[in-house]
């Protein structure tokens, strides 16, 4: 069993600017942990996190990688990231959320993450097309007005407009282009997202294999996590 990880370095006032882990973050957390061995067979070199909030997710997303990967890149990649064994990309609107995600990768001991201020892949794409090994987003998912969407402050967290839906649909006919041959995309979604409908979504139009692969009660919250590959 992996640590969560440390997060003491984030002050209760931080939390009013970037996101707090919650039981969200948690259960792709556990998604990822009950992955760890499949994750380590895949060996990936480049990982993305969408919406990265405190880092907490890349960052156990990086133990779980640990050092098994060393001297395993391909020649593309090898050009990028020169002697760098993996790397952690993330992204997020909110600039105080990047700062905190690369402090928090390095409170736990982890150097490799790169946190890019843009909007879902805007400042990556197409540079790292289809180079992402593992793909993880907790979205903002509740569902707003459309007005609401798109701020770059902490309502970006949540504010999901029309069904919670709004952004999840920006990212989703992307996938196909960011995930590597064998990479994985671990989405959180609820039940307003309608969950059933994004992995038909992913089969019948983006001809990808989807399936939910955890689901739990969260108060009156149900949340899902899909997981899709190509
Ligand atoms: C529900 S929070 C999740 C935070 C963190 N990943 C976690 O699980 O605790 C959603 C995060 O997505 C970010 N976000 C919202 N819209 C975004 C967009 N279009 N591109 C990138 N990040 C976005 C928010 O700023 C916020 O940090």
């Amino acid at each position: 069993m992996i640590a969560t990880p440390d997060l003491s370095h984030i002050k209760r006032e931080d939390y009013e600017k970037v996101y707090e882990p919650s039981e969200d973050t948690f259960l792709l957390l556990d998604a990822l942990e009950d992955d760890e061995k499949l994750i380590q067979q895949l060996k990936p070199c480049v990982c993305l996190e969408i919406g990265s909030g405190s880092g907490c997710v890349t960052t156990l997303l990086a133990k779980i990688v640990g050092n098994k990967n060393a001297g395993k890149l391909v020649a593309d990649k090898e050009a990028i990231f020169a002697n760098i064994q993996q790397v952690f990309l993330t992204t997020d609107l909110n600039e105080f959320a990047c700062e905190t995600t690369r402090q928090t990768g390095l409170h736990n001991g982890i150097t490799q993450i790169e946190p890019v201020r843009t909007s879902l892949v805007d400042g990556i794409m197409p540079r790292l097309k289809n180079c992402i090994d593992i793909l993880c987003f907790n979205p903002p998912y509740v569902v707003t007005t459309h007005e609401e969407v798109g701020s770059c402050g902490i309502e970006a967290s949540w504010a999901g407009g029309i069904d919670g839906r709004e952004v999840i649909d920006q990212l989703l006919p992307l996938v196909k282009d960011i995930l590597s041959p064998n990479g994985i995309f671990y989405l959180l979604l609820i039940n307003e997202n309608k969950p059933d409908q994004v992995v038909q979504l992913m089969k019948e139009v983006y001809r990808m294999d989807a399936k939910i692969i955890m689901e739990r009660r969260a108060g009156r919250e149900k949340q899902f996590i899909v997981k899709i590959t190509h």
